[in-house]
């Protein structure tokens, strides 16, 4: 059972737990493949989701695993509701939650977004990226795919190339790989690596060469022009070439090692177009697992808010207690 009103982030998460939500994803999948399996596992439960950055793939796929189990699905619209109004993240959540939803997923460019929002509705609250801080489903359909790939992440190297800095994808991949027994590698520029990041287990190098020798797995991250400020590097042909991953650096990888990307990718920027599509890459299955493992956790959360009787009586008049709430405003 998975006893959590929230998923805001991996660091906090056990190995069981994460276990747990990744055996679910196994059973969702076949759903996904086949329109006969789907259930009405979650009738009667509403989900919002609330994106105030831009998304294709989490929001689509949140949108679609809700309804491949039988949800209500609605999209707050961020750019057309309120919000655009001057209204606070905590009033438009405790908007949402008088109305009756159940599940809110939250995409904010603050840190702590989805954390303040769930300790101020009722409704239960799924990260779906806040800031450079995480974005935990991503890393649960990262570990997902490796783990269906390569039938273990125990033992495995991983490199992660790219813009580290700035990215929640590492983080969360962090914290889910080295839980889960994995070495991770991060490698970048050293304007955009942190040192941080070896506190938190991973090792850190400028040496793309280095990072990428033996790897079982090679992840490049999107270059996150929009959260730089510049000068992190020269140009983008200069990043491409120094640490962009293309065949000649795949070359000192393991021969079946995986390309993988959280998407959207600049072609041939951090990956060359060859490797994208070439047999080694697993871009799109990770795409298509996004959903198994959001419906798992959709799936997990609601049943264990139901097991939790107390919680989920309360959760069920919709009334947010005022206590549940606290006074900071946060005004995206
Ligand atoms: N990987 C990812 O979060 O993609 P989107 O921004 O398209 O949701």
């Amino acid at each position: 059972m998975f006893a959590r009103k929230d998923l805001l982030g991996i660091r906090d998460l056990s190995q069981e737990e994460i276990q747990y939500i990744l055996n679910t994803a196994r059973e969702m999948k076949e759903k996904v493949d086949c329109v006969e399996k789907r259930s009405h596992q979650l009738d009667k439960i509403s989900m919002a989701t609330l994106f105030y950055e831009n998304s294709t793939r989490t929001r689509m796929s949140f949108a679609l695993a809700g309804e491949y189990l039988g949800a209500s699905v609605l999209d707050l619209g961020v750019a057309s509701s309120s919000v655009k109004k001057g209204e606070s993240l905590i009033d438009t959540g405790v908007t949402l939650d008088q109305m009756g939803i159940h599940v809110m997923i939250i995409r904010h460019g603050m840190t702590g977004s989805a954390h303040l929002l769930a300790r101020n509705v009722n409704a239960c609250v799924i990260n779906a990226g806040d800031g450079s801080n995480e974005h935990p489903t991503q890393a649960l359909l990262d570990i997902f795919t490796i783990q269906e790939k390569k039938g273990r992440i125990k033992g495995l190297k991983v490199a992660i190339v790219g813009d580290i800095a700035h990215s929640r994808v590492a983080r969360s991949n962090i914290f889910g790989l080295t839980k889960l027994g994995a070495e991770v590698v991060l490698a970048g520029p050293s304007t955009l690596l942190s040192k941080g990041m070896e506190v938190l287990g991973a090792k850190v190098t400028t040496d793309i060469k280095s990072a990428v020798k033996d790897a079982d797995v090679v992840m490049g991250l999107r270059v996150q022009l929009e959260r730089q400020k510049g000068g992190q590097f020269p140009d983008l042909r200069e990043y491409s070439h120094l640490f962009g991953v293309d065949e000649k650096i795949l070359r000192s990888a393991r021969p079946d090692a995986l390309i993988m990307h959280p998407g959207p990718v600049n072609r041939g920027i951090e990956l060359s177009t060859d490797i994208i599509d070439g047999p080694q890459s697993v871009i799109n299955e990770q795409v298509k697992n996004g959903v198994a493992v959001r419906m798992a956790l959709l799936s997990v959360l609601i049943e264990g808010r139901k097991q939790n009787e107390t919680a989920y009586q309360t959760w069920k008049s919709h009334r947010p207690s005022m206590e549940y709430r606290q006074d900071t405003r946060c005004t995206h």
